[in-house]
């Protein structure tokens, strides 16, 4: 049994994450200012504290006697980084290295190991897929560019002040409790919710734009495992299948399994939309030895569940 503080553990990731480290037998508190998470996310009785990840006395506050932090919070909308860029860099940057820095003397002065969340958003519009960690980066939004700098911090978080570190570029992730009334949620849970209810769904675009969904329960196996064996050098893996799957299909498969008809329409493109976005799962396998192995319908079975 260990103790961790989770950042951002009352959204959408953050709460399998804890499910996960609860039924392991761990003890958590989180950290979380519930601006798009939710406390009824939460597993009763786990500890929340309501505040803000770029708090340092706060967060110094919370490291202390943790074994190790998962730092998840974020605003982890591109659009909202686009209207708030320096509200979302306060957020995803200056949170994440002041998650670092606290990290130094966690453990009575010595230092704890943070698994953090970066993104495929770093890639840009690299269209050399599937996409390996290698890849030449190129982040297109505020978003993407502070999910870099995070890792380049995670580097000197490791190397200056012998914090370990591990990053995940998590593709498109997707799963129960991504909330579907929120205007910056995943394809997936707007296109679930409104098909279940018989309602269009609007595709933007051709829906030819090919994207690399993973099933939010085969994610958080990879943060505790990585919890669990810290390795020096600041690694960052991607965290994807490699299967591609495009709009379109999704919203047939989605219509197919909830046993509805499909009203589609089409918009226009997204201004800046990624056209295909896929991963390279080579290298999370061989360190990990295990894939993403929950297949899309049975994920969207859940997910359907779940609403
Ligand atoms: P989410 O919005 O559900 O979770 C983020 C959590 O962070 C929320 O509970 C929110 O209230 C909290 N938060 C935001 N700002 C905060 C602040 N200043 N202080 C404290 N808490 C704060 O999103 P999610 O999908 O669960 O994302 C979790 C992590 O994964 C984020 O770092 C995100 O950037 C990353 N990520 C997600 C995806 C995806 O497809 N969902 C893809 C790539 C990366
Ligand atoms: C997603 C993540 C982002 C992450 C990035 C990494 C979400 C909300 N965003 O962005 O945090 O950094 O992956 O690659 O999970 N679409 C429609 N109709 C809709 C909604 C979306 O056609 O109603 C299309 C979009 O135009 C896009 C695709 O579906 O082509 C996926 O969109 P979305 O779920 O918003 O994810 P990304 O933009 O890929």
């Amino acid at each position: 049994m260990a103790r961790y503080l989770v950042t951002g553990g009352c959204g959408f990731i953050g709460s399998h994450l804890i499910e996960r480290l609860i039924a392991a037998g761990n003890d958590v508190r989180v950290l979380d200012d519930l601006s798009t998470g939710r406390k009824d996310n939460l597993p009763s009785g786990v500890p929340l504290t309501v505040g803000d990840v770029a708090d340092p006395d706060l967060v110094n506050d919370l490291m202390g006697g943790v074994d190790g932090c998962f730092h998840l919070a974020a605003v982890a909308s591109v659009d909202r980084s686009r209207e708030d860029w320096r509200g979302t860099n306060r957020t995803n940057l200056a949170g994440t290295i002041t998650v670092f820095d606290a990290a130094r003397r966690a453990a009575g002065g010595a230092p704890v190991p943070v698994v953090y969340a970066s993104s495929a958003a770093v890639y840009g519009d690299n269209q050399n897929v599937p996409l390996v960690e290698a890849a030449t980066v190129g982040p297109l939004s505020a978003y993407g560019a502070d999910k870099l700098a995070c890792e380049l911090h995670a580097r000197v978080a490791d190397g200056v002040h012998g914090v370990p570190t591990t990053g995940f570029r998590f593709f498109n992730v997707f799963g129960p409790r991504q909330d579907p009334k929120s205007p910056y949620s995943g394809v997936i849970s707007i296109f679930a919710a409104r098909i279940a209810r018989g309602e269009p769904i609007t595709i933007n675009g051709d829906g030819e734009q090919v994207r690399d969904f993973v099933y939010v329960r085969d994610l958080v196996r990879y943060l505790t495992a990585a919890m669990d064996k810290p390795v020096p050098g600041a690694p960052v893996y991607n965290v994807c299948t490699g299967v591609p799957t495009t709009v379109n299909r999704l919203a047939e498969v989605l219509a197919d399994l909830a046993g509805r008809p499909l009203d589609r329409r089409h918009g226009p493109p997204r201004s800046g939309d990624i056209r295909v976005s896929i991963g390279d799962p080579s290298r999370l396998v061989a360190a990990f030895g295990m894939a993403c192995g929950t297949s899309l319908e049975d994920g969207l079975r859940d997910t359907l569940a779940w609403l």
